[in-house]
């Protein structure tokens, strides 16, 4: 099978089906007399991949939930957090573009991007809060490792000392943590065991280790049109990804410093950023990257191993090759 064929069966009519109840469900959570409700709907209706419902719903059914409509509210509860976290940590970065358009803070400007994020948490706590108290400890959990990542992350800026174990713990907090939850909850409410619970928080940590690891290739040497983000973001932002850290390891001395030099340093020039980036490319940063996400998938696998066998479940498995090679 072809890898596109991969993705339709991963996110096929039936998932896209439920996807559908879930945008006429966000909709109702951003209304607002005032430009609040512009301010958010900005990023939130700017075609988001939408994989953190998907993978809640995937794993509901995977363990036999049949009430669809019972997991749609909590699906875009989760899709309102991450899309607050995104708008935040647009600000946090510093960031010019996503999803093929301005950021909301430089649209809105910042104090309309902070309270936009703050609004879109807010209403996504209102939904979560009608949900049972695991459920609410499960999404509060990610959402405050995520913000601990995001400080941590902000700790490493400019620092090329950081090592991958630093790398390893801030992703699984920034991006995993949200990724393991929604797969939880997902599960948690399709009445699935403490192992299947544990088996999918182990499946999403796999999986949101490659997501992030992916993400991070694609700043290097992504198609800007797929992406929606500029290329070289994470070498302006000074941050130490696994492609920069074994670029600094395995690249000539007087090359070494220079790069360090770039990654170090505040400012950048647009040639700067072009300069670190052909250093990233001259080493084998790309293929060991895409070498860490192997190891990720055996975790996954081997975590999908307690789950019973199921169409669900083979679309959880279909789905760590689509995010091993996705280019958006
Ligand atoms: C972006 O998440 C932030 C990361 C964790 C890399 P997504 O890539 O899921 O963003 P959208 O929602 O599809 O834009
Ligand atoms: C995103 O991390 C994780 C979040 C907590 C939103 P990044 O900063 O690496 O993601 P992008 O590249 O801006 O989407
Ligand atoms: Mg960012
Ligand atoms: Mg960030």
């Amino acid at each position: 099978m072809t890898l596109e064929e991969d993705a339709r069966q991963f996110l096929d009519d039936e998932i896209k089906g439920y996807l559908k109840a879930v945008e006429v469900e966000l909709q109702k959570h951003i209304k607002s007399d005032t430009k609040l409700e512009e301010i958010v709907s900005y990023l939130l209706n700017a075609d988001g991949k939408r994989l953190r419902p998907a993978l809640l719903i995937i794993a509901y059914k995977a363990v036999g939930g049949e009430e669809i409509e019972e997991v749609v509210p909590i699906s875009a509860a989760i899709e309102l957090i991450h899309t607050a976290t995104l708008i935040h940590d647009d600000i946090n970065d510093d960031n010019d573009f996503r999803r093929g358009q301005e950021t909301t803070n430089r649209k809105y400007g910042t104090l309309n991007a902070i309270v936009g994020g703050d609004f879109l948490f807010v209403q996504a706590f209102r939904v979560g809060g009608t949900y049972p108290w695991d459920v609410i400890r499960m999404i509060a959990d990610a959402c405050r490792e995520l913000a601990e990542g995001e400080v941590i992350q902000n700790s490493n800026r400019y620092n090329t000392g950081e090592t991958y174990e630093i790398y390893q713990e801030i992703i699984r907090m920034k991006t995993a943590s949200l990724i393991t939850g929604s797969l939880k909850v997902g599960c948690y409410l399709g009445g699935g065991s403490e192992e299947a619970i544990q088996a999918m928080a182990d499946y999403g940590y796999g999986i949101g280790m490659i997501f992030q690891i992916t993400d991070d290739i694609l700043d290097v040497e992504g198609d800007v049109e797929k992406t929606g983000k500029p290329l070289g973001s994470d070498i302006r932002e000074g941050q130490l990804t696994i492609l920069a850290i074994r670029a600094l390891e395995t690249l000539p001395d007087e090359e070494r410093d220079e790069l360090a030099g770039i990654l170090s340093r505040v400012e950048h020039s647009e040639e700067e950023v072009g300069r670190a980036l052909d250093l990233i490319k001259s080493t084998d940063a790309v293929e060991y990257a895409y070498e860490q996400t192997h190891h990720y998938a055996d975790v996954c696998r081997q975590a999908l191993e307690h789950l019973p066998e199921s169409d669900y479940r083979d679309r959880l498995e279909l789905g760590i090759g689509v995010i091993m090679t996705r280019n958006y």
